[in-house]
């Protein structure tokens, strides 16, 4: 049923690391607008159930109609969108599940949402290597991942272990993207991506910009050109451009 939904998405693309707060859900989102920008037709699906941030960048309050099926994303800006957080009614309360229901949740969420035709899918995913992220891997069947990092060794020794996990799943290791960069990449990042065998598909400098916007729910790369200059060539790796 998952695979049915998904029938028309030509690229499901996972952006993940197992470390938080690297940036995945900033990622996702501004690289989905710039892909949108090139004239792609692209969705975001929010894939963290415990902590979805996806409404939250997009400045999104309304929620998805669950009275019909199947699930229809929501559009913003002329991007598809679907989050848990769109079928709940009091984001305040946490969100705390065992993984047999984070699993039942996730699968009737995918196998109920209609994303219809769209050139890419952008998911963002939970930080860890264990329970949700795996699951979500398998059940949507990715065509390939980008593993994000921030400069420091920390980041990096984290973000092999999430590399390594998803290769031992067969999933396709896109490249890497270096988040919060001081501007060339780091040694560290240097060797994860020797240490991966994957390449770099670019990097996007530090910048207060992406607090200051992302908390008035606008998305950076709209505003900033220096920023969205750096998606776009992250996004051009992407497409193979
Ligand atoms: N290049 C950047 N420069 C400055 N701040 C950034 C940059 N990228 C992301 N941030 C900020 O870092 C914080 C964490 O980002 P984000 O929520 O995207 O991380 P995450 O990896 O999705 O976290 P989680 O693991 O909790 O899902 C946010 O406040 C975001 O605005
Ligand atoms: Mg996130």
């Amino acid at each position: 049923m998952i695979k049915e939904k998904l029938s028309n998405v030509k690229h499901k693309i996972g952006i993940y690391s197992a470390k938080g707060g690297v940036g995945k859900t900033t990622v996702s989102v501004n690289l989905a607008y710039t892909l949108s920008a090139m004239g792609y037709k692209v969705g975001i699906l929010d894939a963290d159930i415990d902590c979805p941030n996806l409404s939250f960048f997009l400045g999104i309050s309304e929620r998805m109609d669950t009275s019909k099926f199947p699930l229809i994303p929501l559009v913003k800006d002329g991007i598809k969108v679907a989050s848990t957080s769109m079928l709940v009614d009091d984001m305040k309360k946490p969100i705390i599940w065992r993984g047999a229901i984070i699993t039942k949740m996730l699968l009737d969420f995918f196998q109920n949402t209609d994303w219809g035709d769209l050139d890419y899918l952008i998911v963002d995913l939970p930080p860890g290597t264990s329970d949700a992220p795996l699951t979500i891997m398998q059940l949507l069947t990715l065509d390939g991942f980008v593993l994000v990092t921030t400069p420091q060794k920390i980041a990096a020794a984290n973000a092999f272990r999430s590399g390594a996990m998803a290769k031992r799943l067969n999933i396709y290791l896109i490249g890497v993207v270096e988040n919060r960069s001081h501007g060339t990449e780091s040694e560290y990042t240097r060797g994860l991506i020797h240490d991966l065998g994957t390449r770099l598909l670019g990097s996007i400098k530090e910048s207060a910009e992406f607090d200051r916007l992302s908390d008035l729910g606008i998305v950076p790369v709209t505003r900033e050109k220096a920023i969205s200059d750096e998606y776009i060539a992250v996004a051009k790796y992407l497409v193979g451009d």
